[in-house]
């Protein structure tokens, strides 16, 4: 048990990764995928995740999607009905459960424990659908500097859970702000996709999650550029973020819309092309590993 008031340096001692049990870390050997996607909000983060995480499955990968988006639709994007996207409760809002595994009493006083049990939490409070098992991260209120409290502690050990231990692919689908990572599961995130628009402002937003990316020392940061409509916009996206970071790219598609608009899969609305883009991606991602 430690005091909430510790320093982050000192609460990272104290949950350092060789403390949890005998398990050892599944190795980076290409097999596994661990990727995480952003960007500014409305450049396609969510349809990206979306679509990566279904081709992964229908490829016989066990594929674990991460909505750690506040704004949490990536349910609709993998094509989950609505009624069995409503029965997956976010992680921060477990109240009982993180209590119970932080032994924090309620308005949790100032002592609770930094390494509590996750690993039960991947099968117990997602669900799966077209062969994608999904879970919610949820937001937590952010307190001061060096504040852990009960909430982000359980949401920090549950990422390295998955991205540390696990071997599923993870394919997590985050805000600019790449709340939920930090410097001990940074490493352990393969490659951040940041998703652009040919637009300034889009690239604006890229730069900073790259300072970001850097700051928590998340090796590899590459570019997809979506909504791509003419040999013009995809030369935009080059220029602006080097053709060497550019991963690939997804056309503007009024179907992607459409199928937002029917609270369906862009998958399942998809006239090949979609599937074809984000697939090569994909093998993009795979050859780089
Ligand atoms: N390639 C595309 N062509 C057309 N519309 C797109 C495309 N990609 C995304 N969209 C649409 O743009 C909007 C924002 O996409 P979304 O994936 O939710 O972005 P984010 O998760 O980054 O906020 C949605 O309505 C989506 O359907
Ligand atoms: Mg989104």
């Amino acid at each position: 048990m430690y005091n909430r008031r510790q320093t982050k340096d000192s609460g990272r001692a104290v949950r350092g990764v060789g403390q949890i049990g005998s398990r050892s870390p599944v190795s980076c050997d290409g097999v596994r995928m661990k990727v995480a996607v952003s960007g500014k909000g409305g450049a396609g983060k969510t349809t990206l995740a979306g679509v990566m995480a279904r081709l992964l499955a229908e490829r016989g990968k066990k594929v674990l999607a991460i909505d750690a988006d506040p704004d949490a639709n990536l349910a609709s994007a993998l094509g989950f009905p609505k009624e069995l996207a409503s029965e997956i409760v976010p992680l921060a809002d477990l109240k009982e459960l993180i209590r119970e595994r932080t032994g924090a009493s309620p308005g949790y006083g100032s002592l609770f424990r930094m390494n509590p049990k996750v690993d039960d939490i991947p099968e117990k409070y997602s669900r799966t659908y077209n062969g994608v098992r999904l879970i919610l991260m949820g937001g937590v209120q952010k307190g001061g500097a060096g504040c852990f409290c009960p909430e982000s502690v359980v949401l920090k050990r549950f990422m390295e859970e998955v991205l540390i231990y696990r071997d599923d692919d993870v394919i997590m689908d985050m805000e600019a702000g790449l709340e939920h990572l930090g410097r001990a599961t940074a490493r352990s995130v393969e490659t951040l996709i940041v998703v652009v628009e040919p637009g300034q402002r889009s690239i604006a937003t890229a730069e900073a999650v790259k300072r970001l990316a850097g700051d928590i020392g998340l090796a590899s940061v590459k570019i997809v550029g979506n909504k791509v409509q003419s040999d013009e916009d995809r030369k935009f996206i080059e220029n602006a973020c080097g053709r060497a970071e550019l991963l690939g790219i997804m056309t503007y598609d009024p179907k992607i819309v459409d199928a937002d608009k029917l609270g369906i899969s862009p998958l399942d609305n998809d006239g090949g092309r979609l599937r074809e883009e984000v697939g090569r991606i994909l093998d993009a991602l795979s050859v780089r590993s």
